[in-house]
């Protein structure tokens, strides 16, 4: 499968680099193609202005936004890897999403409603925490971090089958306890 990897933080050395080192690794050992969108590293402009607005509804899009959507489309299988920052994604990659998931491309609107235009076969999100599981199990805090994405953005697009992991406290917990985290990723991109 040609597997697109999204991946959004600005630190070489954060623990998300960890993750993304073991997915590109695994999917390799498992014979997949993949393309890795360091956003950060490309400086991907995450703005969706006037201009953009203006270029989707005339169709002529931007040559960055192309290029992104020709990743997407060369791909089968996607795994967005981020750090939870308020609640959500980094600015970066939610801009990434305002910008290259275009009506005509990721999704149309008719009579009936809203059809999703993405028809890959599986995704894959992996975010990381400084918080308590325990707390956002028990204030149900978890599901706003998974749905918008898992359900709001990539369900609405067409793509339905979607795995989430979070994995809490990657700040305070042990070597121990992140090598166990980083085994999981393994487990979770051999099942992909
Ligand atoms: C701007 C910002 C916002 C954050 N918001 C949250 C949050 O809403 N919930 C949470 O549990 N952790 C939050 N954190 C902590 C990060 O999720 C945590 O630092 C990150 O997952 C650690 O991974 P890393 O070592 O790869 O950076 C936030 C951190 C930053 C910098």
């Amino acid at each position: 499968m040609n597997v697109l990897i999204i991946y959004a933080h600005p630190n070489l050395h954060s623990f998300n680099r960890a993750i993304l080192e073991v997915v590109e690794a695994t999917l390799h050992e498992r014979g997949h193609t993949t393309q890795v969108h360091d956003l950060y590293q490309m400086q991907f402009r995450c703005i969706l202005d006037d201009e953009d607005l203006l270029r989707n509804w005339r169709g002529v899009l931007s040559d960055d936004v192309q290029r992104e959507q020709e990743a997407v489309r060369w791909a089968q299988g996607l795994v967005l890897i981020y750090p939870i920052w308020w609640f959500g994604p980094p600015a970066i990659l939610k801009g990434w999403i305002d910008r290259v998931f275009t009506r005509k491309f990721a999704f149309d609107i008719n009579a009936s409603g809203m059809q999703g235009l993405l028809t890959h076969e599986r995704a894959l999100i992996l975010n990381t925490l400084g918080g308590d599981e325990a707390i956002y199990q028990k204030e149900r805090w978890h599901e706003l971090l998974v749905r918008p994405i898992a359900e709001g953005v990539l369900g609405a697009c067409g793509v339905r089958n979607v795995g989430y992991q979070a994995f809490y406290q990657v700040l305070s917990v042990s070597r121990t306890e992140r090598q166990a985290m980083l085994d999981k990723v393994r487990t979770l991109a051999a099942g992909f």
